[in-house]
């Protein structure tokens, strides 16, 4: 049986389907949830059994822990404990970027089961600014675990279609909401006190750059290597973000030979003959990020769904075009990077 899918576009609409989401993630089901960033596959975070459900659906082993999403900033409380050295940063940073796509480790309340957080002692929280799944959240009232609702390993999805391509049958519910208005996932960070200010660690790029970070602390990255799985947010494998097809990510157009009888596609940037990726061979297709100027935030809202499209052509390889890695770029780069290592 097919999944199905709940429309939210008109009032009765995304009444019925935050109604019927919110009573299957009280009777322990999971359910696809549109967020500002990418769709989650939601349970209640303080059920067990519910979370398990999660893992299963998407194959998730179990050493990857999961994000907790509250209805609230105030709910904070009930899942994370504060340490009191950095609680004033922590204080400002969720009074101005929650609701949002940023997500922060902080040490966990017992209250969470080990299943949430594979049994670290920390916790990830975030507050979606997604109006549906806000809505859900605030009727059942309780923390949701959300990773996003693909197959492990495999490329987040940004709409129902791509929700239901990676999880259909496997599920109770699919509600729609839309294209997720970010399109990648939200930067992760750890907050440590330091003098003369707060060192803040991203451990996954994403939505909010190190920009919108600095006023905050001072900004460091995790390792930015992807060899390097041992890294502090550990499901951020090396292999992470896969195409079944294989991926090469270009530094410059040089690079690029193709090998007769191969048949490739392009994920071109802005697709501006000029920087000299369009006119390499006979693309079987191109899809273009950011037509026209190339705009991150653009790129970044159609980055999944364009890497769906092309690993669905049936090609020998996937080539990308290098971004620039500042703001958006840098979480854009960070994926393609994971994308292009070998399984
Ligand atoms: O935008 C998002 O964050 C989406 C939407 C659905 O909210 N969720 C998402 O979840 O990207 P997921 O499962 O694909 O990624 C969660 C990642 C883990 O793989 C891990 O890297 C990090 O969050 N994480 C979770 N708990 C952690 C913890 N206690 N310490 C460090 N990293 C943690
Ligand atoms: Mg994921």
């Amino acid at each position: 049986m097919p999944t199905p899918i709940l429309q939210t576009d008109t009032g009765p609409l995304m009444h019925k389907a935050v109604e019927e989401a919110t009573r299957l993630l009280k009777a322990g089901e999971v359910v696809a949830l549109p967020t500002e960033t990418v769709y989650g596959l939601a349970a209640d975070a303080l059920n067990p059994e519910a979370v398990a459900k999660v893992f299963e659906a998407k194959e998730r082993p179990s050493f990857d822990p999961l994000i907790v999403h509250l209805p609230n900033k105030k709910a904070l409380d009930q899942v994370a404990e504060v340490p009191a050295d950095i609680q004033p940063v922590v204080q400002k940073i969720i009074e101005q970027m929650w609701p949002g796509p940023l997500t922060i480790v902080l040490p966990k309340k017992p209250c969470v089961p080990d299943i949430v957080t594979a049994g670290l002692p920390s916790v990830a929280v975030r507050v979606s600014k997604n109006a549906v799944f806000r809505r859900v959240a605030e009727a059942l009232g309780r923390p949701i675990a959300a990773p996003s609702a693909n197959r492990f390993g495999s490329i987040s999805p940004t709409s129902a279609g791509a929700v239901a391509a990676e999880l259909d049958d496997r599920i109770p519910l699919i509600v729609d909401g839309g294209a997720c208005l970010c399109g990648i996932e939200s930067t992760i960070i750890k907050i440590e006190p330091g003098s003369p200010k707060p060192i803040i660690t991203i451990l996954r790029p994403g939505p909010i750059t190190p920009d919108d970070l600095k006023v905050y602390g001072k900004v460091k990255h995790a390792s930015r290597t992807v060899v390097d799985e041992a890294t502090e947010a550990p499901g951020q494998l090396a292999s992470h973000y896969a195409p079944r097809t294989p991926l090469r990510l270009l530094s410059k157009p040089e690079d690029f030979i193709p090998e007769p009888g191969k048949r490739y596609a392009l994920m071109s940037y802005r697709g501006d003959v000029e920087d000299g990726y369009t006119g390499l061979t006979e693309w079987v297709h191109v899809q273009i990020l950011s037509p026209g100027k190339g705009k991150l935030p653009e790129a970044a809202v159609r980055f999944f769904y364009v890497l769906r499209e092309l690993d669905g052509l049936g090609v020998d390889e996937i080539i990308a075009e290098p971004m620039f890695e500042h703001g958006m770029g840098i979480a854009m780069m960070d994926k393609l990077r994971r994308a292009a290592v070998k399984h």
